[in-house]
């Protein structure tokens, strides 16, 4: 007898306006294997977990649950033949209890119809235990779990539903070390129980750490799977790009140029005490440590998105006081901030008009707007940033995620600011559009700007940054330069967990 799979897609395509996302895509999960699926942004695969969990019907193929042909209308179809999916936004509601997450949308009612309150407790207690969470309230209000525990809250919702097939997007991209490592274990307890999981990554690590087999789309088609184990990190990067990719982290050397920003004594109460350092025009400075460190809460003070308690920053030698964060663009800062989809984007709004949001002011032609040059710049920012868009008039909601992040870059590099902020740049990014983010670093840096990035990426931050600072609850531990002994991933990593380095 074939080998009966827990799903199975066969010619599968999907088209959109200018877009082909899938074309005759086919992908086979195992009963308890943990599949994993990667591919560039924009090769397919948020498409491909939206055809299996009923939220597109695509144009052709078919899909099979445990050897039984179905036809997905809408996502409860999908859910009540088994398939669940944690989405990267969690659709979690805050304001509801972890039982009400848990059980949302479907009433479990007692003999009298009423609600059972009592089962469902029970039921979502067992789910969270089974996770090894059973410590979380099923009463507590979902908000006031960290986003580790809400995703497990997701993760509950799955197995109470009897989803033999868990589908993971990026599951990790938001979570901290050690919330990823629980996460692992986790999905690891899940497929003892026989549960499948597909997992969508960016990152290669995770995917080795954890997978059984892997597949990689390529502009929306199926270009392999494979046992992990036969499979490199180099091989797996060129199935995904097309093509060998010589460096991923292509620094060039320049050299430092005048102080472009200075803080001193920065705090603010609960977050950031005393932070105190220089960054130079035609440098990378990085920030490095855990999750929670501090870093985000550095730039944002400096920026003037939170104010801080006291501490001094000066930019180019004069001491600033920002009121707000235009104060600060205007003086030549730019921030490319973490919460990407809510501080950097307008999504009803073209990938034109967002390219150039932050500078629209260069494009005044007397009292228009000067079309032409505006189309120019878009259009070579999507050349340089390898942005997948049919048109540069596409609405950017419609973009990949990761192609979405690549607009948000592009605005911030049209700036012409002299202190770029990155937090965390490469974050859902495929590796070949990283090596193009880096590019770009280098030619700011070339043209004598100065780079802090912020970066959980330790392999990032040994290629890219010429200076590594490193935070621990708001406090800066270490401060290491590229040509130190210490400039390594042991001792950084040190620094960050408060040990010494020597
Ligand atoms: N609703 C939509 N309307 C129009 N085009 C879409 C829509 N959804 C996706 N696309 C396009 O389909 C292609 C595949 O997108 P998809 O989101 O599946 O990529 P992805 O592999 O998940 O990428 P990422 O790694 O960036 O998340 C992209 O070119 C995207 O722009
Ligand atoms: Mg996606």
């Amino acid at each position: 007898m074939a080998e009966q799979f827990v799903v199975e897609l066969k010619h599968v395509t999907k088209k959109f306006p200018g877009v082909v996302a899938m074309r005759d895509m086919h992908i086979q999960i195992k009963p308890g294997e943990i599949h994993g699926l990667i591919g560039e942004n924009g090769a397919g695969k948020s498409t491909l977990i939206k055809v299996l969990t009923g939220v597109y019907v695509p144009e052709e193929g078919e899909i099979y649950v445990e050897g039984r042909q179905q036809v997905f209308k809408n996502p409860v179809q999908a859910r009540e033949a088994g398939i669940a999916c944690v989405y990267q936004e969690l659709n979690i509601v805050k304001m509801l209890s972890v039982v009400d997450n848990v059980f949302m949308g479907r009433r479990i009612t007692n003999k009298f119809g009423l609600l059972d309150y009592a089962y469902m407790h029970e039921e979502a207690r067992k789910a969270l235990s089974a996770l090894g969470h059973g410590t979380i309230d099923t009463r507590m209000e979902c908000g006031k779990l960290g986003i580790g525990q809400q995703q497990m809250v997701e993760i509950a919702k799955a197995i109470t539903q009897n989803a033999k097939l868990i589908i993971m997007d990026e599951p990790t991209s938001s979570l901290g070390e050690q919330e990823v490592k629980q996460l692992m274990d986790t999905v690891r307890l899940l497929k003892d129980r026989g549960i499948a999981i597909l997992f969508v990554s960016h990152k290669l690590e995770e995917l080795f750490e954890l997978c059984d087999r892997v597949t990689v789309m390529r502009d929306g088609e199926h270009i392999l799977t494979s046992d992990i184990s036969q499979m490199t990190g180099d091989s797996l990067i060129e199935a995904m790009v097309g093509r060998t990719l010589e460096n991923q982290y292509p620094k060039i050397p320049t050299s430092r140029g005048e102080m472009a920003l200075k803080v001193e004594n920065l705090t603010q109460i609960g977050a950031i005490r005393d932070v105190s350092f220089e960054a130079y025009a035609g440098e990378i400075l990085a920030f490095a440590g855990l999750v929670g460190a501090g870093r985000t809460e550095t730039m944002r003070a400096i920026f003037a998105a939170e104010k801080p308690d006291s501490g001094k920053v000066y930019v180019k030698g004069k001491e600033v006081s920002f009121k707000n964060p235009g104060e600060a663009i205007r003086s030549g800062l730019a921030f490319l901030t973490e919460d990407r989809k809510g501080q950097g984007l307008v999504l009803s709004e073209s990938v034109k008009t967002n390219l150039i949001l932050s500078n629209i002011k260069n494009y005044r032609k007397g009292p228009l707007l000067n079309h032409q040059e505006i189309n120019k710049v878009s259009e070579d920012n999507v050349k340089t940033l390898r942005i997948k868009t049919p048109t540069i008039e596409e609405v950017v909601v419609l973009l990949s995620g990761g192609n979405q992040q690549k607009v948000v870059i592009g605005k911030w590099i049209n700036s012409d600011a002299d202190i770029y902020i990155f937090d965390e740049p490469t974050r859902g990014i495929d590796v070949g559009a990283k090596i193009e983010v880096y590019n770009v670093m280098n030619r700011l840096v070339s043209e004598g700007k100065c780079i802090i990035m912020v970066s959980s990426e330790l392999p990032e931050v040994l290629g890219m940054a010429d200076r590594v600072i490193v935070m621990r609850e708001g406090r800066i531990m270490a401060e290491i330069p590229r040509e130190s002994p210490h400039f390594n991933q042991n001792d950084i990593m040190k620094a960050a967990w408060g040990g010494e380095i020597a």
